[in-house]
């Protein structure tokens, strides 16, 4: 049996079949396995929330969706190794956030990967399906290869082999669950290519029928920091962090990067590199008002508006979204309890589900009871 490719729908780009074109694409009928996840490394940004865990939410609401949502704890630990007395904190800190903007335990499997040796198992048999030269010869792990040896207090280090490994463990994650649909951002699409070839292989070689996962894209332009920097890090101290207090809100967007040629209000403005109106861009949902107000700005004049007005409403939007999410935070933040249930109900049913489908895929592999 080959390979079904589930989702074939009119939307489809047929030029890029490992792409799904938006969720809307997504609520017809079938259920179809999600998969996707997280590396574990602390509190989450509004770049998670609109890269990520916005089309996660939506995700959780189709009844057709099984989502599966993995704190990838050991993935982390391929660049991250010397940090292993913050992954404790970070993944409750990572979950905490989950629950805070409203993911359910309930309705979607949080799986924690180290719970789930199962993983561990079928990414050591799928090294042997990736081509050394394919599995190095990619892209997104390239790039991030050269930021670790540009890492200052990693000069010295090697870049490990878990390391270069883990786009392959990445398949494993997705096919143990037999994940169709994956959200991811862009530079995780070499990722989705190199899973859909080596699942095809196991398929073809085992007669096995995993489906070939899809990346779910992001819809959301990237997000700048808040000082106009294309990356938004805790390093460089231009977050806006999901549980921030409204006075932390108003710092960051005070710093905001505008246009200094608009010396006073009714001087003309340009809004090229306005990084509140970009935020505004994404996060205000009133367009029209957007855009009167972009007009304003740029005219210049009597009727014009200035930065103070832009940022108080920037202000003002962010803390709508923030504010109910800082509450439930500290909700669960009083329940530790909480959070480790949620992991480990969700970890025992996913690796109920792995073992089962491993068992499968030995099965089938020969590779079971010998002697018997
Ligand atoms: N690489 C993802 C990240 O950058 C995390 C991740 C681990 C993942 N396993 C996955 C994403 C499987 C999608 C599918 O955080």
């Amino acid at each position: 049996m080959n390979a079904p490719d589930t989702i074939d729908d009119e939307a489809t780009d047929k030029k890029r079949p490992h792409i799904i074109d938006g969720i809307g694409n997504l609520a017809g009928d079938g259920t179809r396995n999600c998969l996707t996840g997280m590396r574990p490394s602390g509190r989450l940004h509004l770049w998670h929330y609109k890269w990520a865990l916005e089309n996660w939410l939506k995700l959780q609401e189709l009844p057709n969706i099984r989502n599966n949502f993995l704190i990838a704890d050991y993935q982390v630990l391929g660049d991250h190794l010397g940090e292993t007395e913050r992954l404790r904190e970070s993944v409750i800190d990572m979950v905490i956030d989950w629950m805070a903007i409203g993911l359910d335990p309930e309705k979607s499997n949080f799986i924690v990967q180290s719970y789930v040796p199962e993983f561990a198992e079928l990414f050591n048999f799928l090294t042997m399906f990736a081509p050394y030269s394919v599995a190095t010869n990619n892209p997104t792990l390239k790039d991030e290869m050269k930021k670790i040896e540009l890492r200052d207090e990693w000069a010295n280090a090697s870049i490990s082999l878990g390391f270069v490994n883990y786009p392959v463990s990445q398949v494993a994650d997705i096919m143990l669950l037999r994940g169709e649909i994956v959200p991811v951002g862009e530079d995780q699409i070499p990722h989705i290519e190199l899973a859909r070839k080596i699942i095809k292989r196991v398929n073809t070689m085992y007669g096995t029928d995993f489906p070939l996962p899809r990346a779910l894209i992001s819809e959301t332009p990237r997000l700048v920091g808040t000082d106009g920097n294309d990356k938004m890090s805790k390093s460089l101290g231009n977050t806006i962090y999901l549980t921030a207090t409204l006075k932390e809100i108003k710092t960051q967007v005070n710093k905001m990067y505008t246009d200094p040629g608009k010396t006073n209000v009714e001087a003309k403005g340009n809004i090229e590199k306005h990084v509140a109106f970009q935020y505004l861009d994404i996060f205000y949902g009133n367009r029209e008002h957007l855009a009167e107000l972009k007009a304003r700005y740029i005219a210049g004049g009597p009727g014009s508006v200035g930065d103070g007005e832009i940022k108080g409403l920037l202000v003002k939007v962010l803390e709508e979204l923030i504010a109910p999410i800082r509450e439930r935070r500290e909700y669960f933040v009083q329940r530790p309890e909480l959070v480790a249930e949620a992991i480990e109900s969700g970890s025992k049913r996913a690796r109920e589900e792995g073992q089962r489908i491993l068992r499968e895929l030995k099965g089938a592999m020969g590779l079971l009871d010998y002697g018997r």
